[in-house]
């Protein structure tokens, strides 16, 4: 998450959880990991087994090589970001407007792992603007399924993305939420590891979740919250909309 999963907030993530968590880097551009190759650790995080790094980008080049980058510095695991809507991220031809062509998260994902061999996977969307069907959702992931090495995981925030008239925050509550899709795309891939996102505030509900998925992937909680995941490690059955817990 951009300014909330720094490098230092990972480690206060890793003083509560340990390693028990995957946890997600801020979202940087491939071409930063290039200007801040030298330090990448301070720059992105100190590389561990259950800490993946979030790139944005459109070029499969340079995509390529800044996973290249992080590969040799240790990383295990890299991250394409094609669900965020900011203006910024749109003009730079990234994030969700890609959901939009496949074709070219397609070539990204090629391009970019004839270049390592750690796992390349992939947050998306369940759709954006009109765009917005279970027919759309399963061809965009069938589309990468095709290719060479497919992405061994899947992370999908189940709300679809609107590029106009919203602002990132406002789409992280608007339109609502639709956990169905993602479920049903479970049943047609189910050697595909599926992780859901988006409004899991409720160790109850995160449990509900992992009956029909492998995944859960919690944000904005654990921002307000980083001692939400000692709830999750010990089990207990944590309601953060109550105020009685
Ligand atoms: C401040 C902030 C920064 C975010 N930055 C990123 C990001 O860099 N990459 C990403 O995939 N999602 C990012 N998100 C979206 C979250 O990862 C998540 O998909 C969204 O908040 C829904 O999940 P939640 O309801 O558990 O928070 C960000 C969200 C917030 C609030």
């Amino acid at each position: 998450m951009v300014d909330i999963t720094t490098p230092n907030f990972l480690e206060l993530l890793h003083i509560i959880s340990g390693e028990r968590h995957v946890y997600y880097t801020e979202m940087h551009h491939a071409q930063a990991i290039h200007q801040h190759q030298s330090h990448l650790d301070r720059f992105v995080g100190t590389p561990r087994p259950n800490v993946v790094v979030q790139l944005g980008g459109s070029d499969p080049k340079i995509m390529a090589t800044a996973t290249r980058l992080l590969e040799d510095y240790g990383y295990s695991e890299v991250n394409i970001n094609v669900g965020c809507p900011s203006a910024n991220v749109q003009h730079g031809n990234f994030g969700a407007v890609l959901m939009k062509t496949p074709d070219i998260i397609a070539d990204i994902l090629e391009e970019m792992n004839k270049m390592v061999s750690i796992p390349v996977t992939v947050k998306c969307r369940i759709g954006v603007d009109d765009l917005d069907s279970f027919d759309f959702f399963h061809g965009f992931v069938e589309t990468l399924m095709q290719c060479d090495r497919p992405p061994p995981h899947l992370i999908v925030h189940a709300r679809k993305c609107i590029l106009k008239g919203l602002s990132p925050k406002q789409n992280r509550s608007i339109p609502p939420l639709n956990y169905q899709r993602v479920y049903e795309l479970a049943k047609l891939y189910p050697n595909l590891p599926i992780t859901i996102n988006g409004g899991f505030t409720t160790t109850e509900d995160i449990r509900s979740a992992l009956d029909q998925v492998d995944g859960c992937m919690i944000g904005r909680i654990v921002m307000d919250s980083p001692l939400f995941l000692q709830h999750i490690d010990h089990g207990k059955v944590y309601n953060n909309r109550k105020d009685d817990h």
